[in-house]
């Protein structure tokens, strides 16, 4: 870790739970509905199915099913939390914040809460400003929640993002974890100028410049996976630098879930083999915010994540932004052993 100070309390995951709607939507049902078919799907992009929200299942539905997972599996979990953020692109509302709906359906009424808007690098992202805040003395704990309902938002006729985008949501507590455990360094940055590269509008019908915005999800595909290949690589090797590791170091890769083959790039910059990464968009596709902490509770549940490994958190998204993280997996708390579900009940 650079720099750290003696008195620096050591912080990191505590708690961690997911949550994807029940609807399984295969790549086959968008034939019917506009010119693409599922070989094409897969083989450009890796994703077989995702899954979709209810017509009244919103955001803050599915990162309350989330914290509830969480809760199921350490029902202290939300001990010491006082303060929400939510990681969103698409919140049920700009107010009130998808943070505070979800707060006060999990007893966290009264608690700070907010959203945190940088699409598909938001978990992490957020992961960073909750360990800002508890540095600062301005929160105890913080539940971090990756909460999407993307089908809501992307056009489902438009076959440049109908067929990437799912449903989803992860939810950790970020709180103090023992030494040697936890976080180590994170890197963030965001680009505006790639702006028309990806956005959802909302007060505004332009960017700056002009650019007009249609009313769903807009992407020009190709400049965001050039752009992908390029972040991951480069903020991936500048965290392991700054926290004195190398590629050699790294026990899992834990990446944004967008496209399989961004995410091989990835691996093949950083001379990484596959088998370091996890991979789940296959039957998710890309639920944004939502995507690392899915893995992460699939890889702890599967056994593959365990105590005292080395995690390098890689995610890019609309901003254009971009966040890198390295973390130490401290696997102590009830939530965070594996395949722990079938012990709990509801
Ligand atoms: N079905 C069939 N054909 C299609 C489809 C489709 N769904 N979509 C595009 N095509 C066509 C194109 O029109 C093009 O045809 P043409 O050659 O006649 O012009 C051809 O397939 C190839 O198009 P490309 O855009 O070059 O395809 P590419 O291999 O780049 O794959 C994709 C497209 C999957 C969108 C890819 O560019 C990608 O994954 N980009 C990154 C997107 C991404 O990560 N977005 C999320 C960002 S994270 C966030 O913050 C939300």
């Amino acid at each position: 870790m650079s720099d750290p100070s003696p008195t620096r309390p050591t912080l990191g995951i505590t708690a961690l739970g997911m949550y994807v709607p029940e609807r399984v939507v295969p790549n086959s049902d968008f034939e019917a509905r506009m010119d693409t078919n599922a070989d094409w799907i897969e083989s450009r992009t890796g994703i077989r199915e995702r899954r979709f929200s209810a017509p009244d299942e919103y955001t803050s539905d599915v990162g309350v099913g989330a914290v509830r997972d969480m809760l199921r599996r350490d029902p202290q979990a939300l001990q010491d939390v006082d303060a929400v953020i939510c990681a969103t692109v698409s919140p049920d509302a700009l107010m009130p914040s998808t943070a505070a709906l979800i707060g006060m359906q999990v007893g966290l009424t009264g608690a700070a809460a907010f959203d945190l808007s940088t699409a598909c690098s938001g978990f992490v992202y957020a992961l960073s400003v909750a360990q800002g805040l508890i540095l600062a003395g301005s929160a105890r704990r913080v539940l971090v929640v990756g909460a999407e309902a993307l089908s809501k938002v992307v056009d489902q006729d438009d076959r440049n993002t109908a067929i990437l985008f799912g449903d989803g949501a992860g939810a950790a507590v970020v709180g103090p974890v023992p030494a040697g455990y936890g976080f180590q360094d994170f890197i963030m940055g965001a680009d505006g100028n790639g702006g028309s590269s990806l956005y959802l509008r909302c007060a505004a019908p332009q960017l700056p410049g002009g650019f007009p915005m249609g009313e769903s999800v807009g992407m020009n595909g190709r400049e965001v996976f050039k752009f992908a290949v390029r972040v991951l690589g480069d903020s991936g090797t500048q965290v392991l630098a700054k926290s004195g590791l190398t590629t050699a170091d790294v026990d899992w890769v834990i990446p944004h879930q967008a496209n399989v083959r961004i995410i091989e790039a990835a691996m093949e910059r950083f001379g990484l083999p596959m088998n370091k990464t996890i991979v789940n968009l296959d039957r998710y596709g890309n639920t944004s915010s939502a995507t690392v902490p899915l893995v992460l509770r699939e890889g702890v549940d599967a056994g593959q994540i365990t105590d005292g490994q080395q995690l390098l958190l890689i995610a890019f998204g609309g901003g254009l932004s971009w966040v890198a993280g390295t973390m130490k997996w401290w696997g102590g708390a009830p939530s965070l052993k594996a395949d722990n579900k079938a012990e709990v009940t509801a």
